[in-house]
């Protein structure tokens, strides 16, 4: 009876007291109910509409205390999707939905615990010839699952703390030990193949071998990155 009464108290009381006001006396609340899956980048991109529909997420007033969002993936494989999905503007309602700890959208005090009680697979190839097998390996989806497991690091899956950790400890060893291929054609005539030879996936690792520049296979950063051309 006592719970009753006391919800009727506060219904009764008037709405501004409850839910905070702004300096210049309307209520601090956003007019949409799903400003978080747009994202705090929203805020800026779009501050007209920002201003007009999420104030309150946005923090263009004081609103009254709310309960954050968990920062966690709704989904267990967020990881296949990579970085790129957290980039994309036009992935971010379907990012804070599932992936949010992985695409680091939560407040950094949020990350700061969820970093805390995280860890990730070490940051390591379990094989020691992850790059015979190519960028390819890290991107097709058939092979995903086993680069994971396999070629951690050479696939660059790894958190980004963990990068700057394993690139600073590895960069001046592995141009030591493993020089970067030069992005150079082998044989002399690759034009007297067929396009096919560059394009078909069958030929793959022979043209990465044989003809890169050709085929037009080679990346800045030293060998095979980009996807064969259509
Ligand atoms: C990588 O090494 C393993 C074990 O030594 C070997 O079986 C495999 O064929 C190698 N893969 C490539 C692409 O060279």
């Amino acid at each position: 009876m006592t719970g009753i009464m006391y919800i009727l108290i506060l219904l009764s009381l008037p709405f501004a007291t409850v839910t905070g006001q702004s300096t210049d006396g309307s209520v601090c609340r956003d007019k949409i109910d799903n400003c978080a899956t747009y994202g705090q980048t929203t805020c800026q991109k779009f501050q007209q509409w920002a201003q007009q529909n999420c104030r309150a997420f946005c923090q263009f007033c004081v609103a009254p205390p709310t309960t954050p969002v968990p920062c966690v993936d709704q989904l267990g494989n967020c990881q296949d999707y990579g970085a790129t999905v957290c980039q994309n503007p036009l992935y971010a309602p379907w990012v804070m939905e599932n992936c949010r700890y992985h695409c680091r959208q939560c407040s950094d005090d949020q990350l700061a615990i969820v970093d805390s009680k995280t860890t990730p697979p070490p940051c390591v190839d379990q094989i020691n010839n992850c790059s015979r097998y190519g960028q390819v390996t890290c991107m097709n989806a058939k092979y995903k699952r086993w680069a994971q497991t396999n070629c951690r690091y050479f696939c660059r899956f790894c958190t980004q703390e963990q990068l700057l950790i394993a690139d600073s400890k590895t960069t001046t060893t592995t141009t030591l030990a493993t020089p970067l291929k030069p992005c150079a054609d082998k044989i002399p005539h690759c034009d007297v193949y067929n396009d096919d030879v560059c394009t078909n996936e069958k030929y793959r690792s022979w043209a990465e071998e044989n003809c890169p520049v050709y085929c037009m296979l080679c990346s800045t950063s030293g060998f095979v990155t980009i996807p064969p051309r259509k």
